[in-house]
């Protein structure tokens, strides 16, 4: 759901796009809809009317930022928001029309659109219950907050962390020989945890695609990058999508359903156990049409001391990204743990062919919630993430059971990481 800060600044950028300017000296954010309606000469009236047809209006806008969250809470909020965005679209494109004295039906581009998943759960609540469990567990989630998201980007470029690097290597090897395989020219480019997209312009040239789609758990975190990459690359159509599509993959309709390239990098369907990874592919199979493809990028198994220093790296980078997590922790779930009683570990689990994450309690301590505690003895340990890795064939069994036949696979000369293009069985 957006603050009423992100959808003035939304509105702001479809604004200062429809002027042809890049920035826009903001006067202060006004706070009420009648503020935010007047402030851009708009009439209440008009917006009060979309808001009494409910959400379902939503999709008829022809581009800007639509957020549709499900959560019943937020609905009221929500209809003002789409109100106000319909409301807003009008005014711009008027004002464009009268400007350049031409038809504006060529959409503005980038669209941006966050569709959020029903989510009932508080996080406090959840994590407190993770913690308490005997077998104490921290979903991997609550890895990624500002100070974790900028570790893992350093874990890419670090010397132990070969995954990054070899997945760049093999690209830059064999990508047009991947792309004439797939043969989806023309075609929708969706990019599956995008971030910072900086894998999925590099396969511009040769997959040469139509449409480019990024998805990202927020649309915010895409915004900055694609707004740049549409001025770089005028003849794609960008639609930035906010999902969390570990649960649901939501494909927004302005996608087109023709060819679409699904691009899966980095190996992090590892992430999801194998029968979260199969509903996940079952859910791009059906998303995937007859004629679509999906690329996707899988770590393999390989001797466990490299496995093992590519999660727990020299340099401390990766125990710093894990310990963090705590800090994160002690923010939305209100618990006092202290990063120095605990200790990282990364340990590969043959079995279950993964690399555990795991928090070890350094000596005995006791973690403290507003209205409860847990404690921990020493050694004792918090599993934070998985990361499986396959061999070529248990992969190519996996994309099977989901309904999806192996068309190409490319290596590296050592075999460590591979790249699969797939497509319906
Ligand atoms: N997708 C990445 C991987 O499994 C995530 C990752 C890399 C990671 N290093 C990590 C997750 C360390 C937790 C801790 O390779």
């Amino acid at each position: 759901m957006f603050g009423g800060n992100d959808f003035m600044n939304a509105f702001r950028l479809r604004w200062n796009q429809a002027l042809g300017r890049e920035t826009f000296a903001s006067p202060p954010a006004p706070v009420t809809l009648r503020e935010q309606l007047t402030h851009f000469g708009l009439k209440k009236q008009s917006a009060r009317s979309v808001a009494t047809r409910g959400p379902a209006a939503a999709p008829a806008t022809p581009s800007g930022t639509i957020c549709a969250s499900a959560a019943e809470n937020d609905r009221i909020a929500n209809w003002r928001c789409v109100a106000f965005m319909l409301a807003a679209s009008t005014a711009v494109e008027k004002h464009a029309k009268s400007r350049h004295n031409c038809p504006t039906d060529a959409p503005v581009r980038p669209y941006f659109i966050q569709t959020s998943s029903p989510d009932s759960c508080d996080p406090a609540v959840d994590l407190r219950a993770g913690i308490s469990s005997p077998e104490a567990r921290i979903p991997a989630w609550y890895l990624y907050d500002e100070i974790g998201s900028r570790l893992f980007d350093v874990i890419t470029v670090l010397p132990d962390y070969y995954p990054t690097r070899t997945e760049a290597a093999i690209f830059a090897r064999h990508l047009p020989e991947m792309a004439k395989v797939t043969d989806l020219e023309n075609g929708s480019l969706i990019d599956l945890g995008a971030g910072s997209c900086d894998k999925a312009p590099g396969l511009f040239p040769f997959v040469k695609p139509r449409q480019y789609v990024p998805v990202d758990i927020s649309v915010e975190h895409l915004r900055a990058t694609v707004t740049r990459l549409q001025r770089e690359h005028q003849d794609v159509e960008m639609i930035g999508v906010g999902t969390d599509f570990s649960n649901n993959l939501v494909i927004p309709g302005q996608v087109r359903t023709e060819r679409r390239l699904f691009f899966y990098p980095g190996s992090s369907i590892g992430n999801f156990t194998p029968s979260e990874a199969n509903s996940f592919l079952q859910q791009v199979r059906s998303q995937m049409r007859k004629d679509g493809a999906l690329w996707i990028g899988i770590d393999l198994v390989k001797d466990h001391t490299t496995l093992e220093r590519a999660y727990d790296d020299v340099l401390g980078v990766t125990a710093a990204f894990n310990l963090n997590m705590l800090l994160n922790v002690n923010r939305i779930a209100g618990t006092n743990f202290e990063p120095a009683h605990w200790q990282h570990r990364a340990l590969f689990n043959a079995d279950d062919s993964r690399i555990e994450m795991l928090l070890e309690a350094k000596a005995k301590t006791v973690v403290r919630w507003p209205d409860g505690e847990r404690s921990f003895s020493a050694g004792e340990r918090i599993h934070t993430e998985n990361s499986y890795k396959y061999t070529p064939d248990s992969f190519r069994a996996l994309l099977e059971q989901a309904g999806l036949r192996t068309i190409g696979m490319w290596t590296d000369e050592r075999q460590w990481f591979a790249f699969f293009a797939a497509v319906l069985a």
